[in-house]
């Protein structure tokens, strides 16, 4: 057992992690788990459907998450099931070098259709990760092809998740994803985060202070010259890093930077991507149309890993020159555009517009997304919370750590909303809720009581 941990919350998990039909957890080694606390008191979910986990006691767990930022439509759902059967009996794998499959041709179109006017390019990744990797080549290339080779720095922002390849965790800047590594592409550089609580705590939608953070692109031009800058990444909404809300007017003044100096804007949408800010993308909501869009998650609901790069047709025209024979850009992957994912995400898309989910936690839905403000913000005043920040259904509640113990006391919250049947999860000392866009209010009631009550009882 791990002794930092209360005891008696430990035993709790571990009553409810220890059943019959548990495999031998030996061998598998977790993504980003304490993977000693977890073997011994094991999390784990046998079904899904709708806004529920089942465990593999049969256990009914409350998703807050969407399972992790992807589940968009709700787990489960029919119409991507079904795409993705009759696509597995009909044709497996095609290769995506020199050979297509319609599937790959009708979900860029349909992605193209909910995004942006003007960006009307998609290529295809795997996952957030890769479409974030796949994105600042892109950025790289395309000033390379356009004769301007000099620019190959790349600005991200301190407090930026951009996954966990080289150039993900190199323009990001969460120091836990790069102290073990060392190694990092070299020529980066960062902006300031936008997080001020001394101002904004307690902001219901965006904070009111900070758009001059998005003066720090001016300071780095005088640095290193707009000459040598490729490209800035940021987060429309960053997630990972505790739920950080883009001030009014920030991303506007760094689109007007970046044209300015000729420097590319991608926005990492991975997580707010496919309605989670009450448009398809967040570049909607917040009126500021970049570049790149690197996304996932949403994409497929999940059903089947999927990233994607979103481009302006300038930047693909760009590189339609030279012979015709010559491959223009020299970058793909085995599974970009894999017969499955397009099929899972054709499902997905069907779904959104079949439900209006893209738009419903926005000002045409139907009020859910003031419910749940409403919710988290009546977290204010409860032990140990500092401060709430939210957006459409995105939702953050921090919490004061105990001193010296950075993480411990949002996770034992997490434990503790776990054992009550609520899937919550926290970054940091910030939980972080990203709820299924089906959810209805009394599932935004429970979710909120259920963090209320393990806040009370929280050491
Ligand atoms: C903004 C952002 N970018 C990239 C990623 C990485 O995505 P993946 O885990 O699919 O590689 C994430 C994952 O949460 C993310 O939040």
């Amino acid at each position: 057992m791990n002794k930092a941990l209360d005891p008696a919350l430990m035993q709790a998990a571990e009553a409810i992690g220890s059943h019959v039909g548990t495999p031998d957890l030996g061998a598998y080694w977790m993504p980003f788990t304490a993977n000693r606390q977890f073997k011994q008191a094991p999390r784990l979910l046998a079904r899904a459907s709708g806004m529920h986990y089942w465990d593999t006691q049969g256990r009914e767990v409350l998703d807050g998450v969407a399972g992790l930022w992807c589940v968009n439509a709700g787990h489960n759902r029919p119409r991507i099931t079904a795409a993705i059967q009759q696509q597995a009996a009909e044709m497996d794998f095609a290769p995506p070098f020199q050979m297509g499959h319609p599937k790959a041709f009708e979900l860029a179109s349909r992605i193209v259709q909910i995004a942006p006017a003007g960006m009307g390019k998609v290529f295809f990744a795997n996952s957030g990760s890769e479409a974030v990797d796949t994105a600042l080549k892109m950025a790289l290339a395309y000033h390379r092809v356009r004769g301007e080779g000099t620019r190959t720095r790349l600005l991200g922002r301190d407090r930026g998740y951009h996954g966990v390849n080289f150039g993900g965790i190199s323009v990001g800047g969460m120091v836990g994803n790069r102290k073990h590594f060392g190694l990092a592409v070299a020529g980066v550089d960062h902006l300031r985060h936008t997080h001020d609580p001394a101002r904004n705590a307690y902001s219901n939608g965006q904070p009111a202070h900070g758009a001059e953070f998005a003066d720090d692109l001016e300071k780095l031009v005088a640095m290193h010259d707009a000459s040598n800058i490729a490209a800035v990444i940021v987060e429309p909404i960053a997630g990972s890093t505790g739920v950080l809300v883009p001030p009014i007017g920030y991303l506007q003044k760094l689109r007007e930077l970046c044209t300015k100096h000729g420097i590319l804007l991608i926005f990492d949408e991975v997580i707010t991507g496919f309605g989670r800010t009450g448009a398809p993308f967040a570049a909607q909501t917040f009126g500021v149309t970049p570049d790149l869009i690197t996304c996932a998650k949403g994409l497929t609901n999940g059903a089947v890993p999927m990233g994607a790069v979103i481009a302006r047709d300038e930047i693909y025209e760009t590189f339609m020159q030279g012979p015709e024979h010559m491959i223009e850009f020299l970058h793909g992957y085995t599974y970009s555009g894999h017969p499955l994912a397009c099929a899972a995400g054709l499902g997905t898309l069907d779904t959104y517009a079949e439900e209006g989910l893209l738009t419903r936690a926005g000002p045409q839905g139907d009020g859910i997304a003031a419910y749940f403000a409403q919710g988290v913000h009546s977290l204010k005043g409860e032990p140990h919370v500092i401060d709430v920040r939210n957006h459409g259904l995105v939702g953050g509640i921090e919490l004061q750590g105990i001193a010296g113990e950075p993480t411990k006391r949002a996770f034992s919250v997490f434990l503790d909303c776990w054992a009550q049947g609520v899937l919550i999860r926290t970054t940091g000392d910030t939980i972080a809720l990203s709820p299924p866009l089906i959810i209805e209010r009394g599932h935004v009631d429970r979710i909120v009581e259920t963090i209320r009550t393990a806040l009370r009882r929280a050491a």
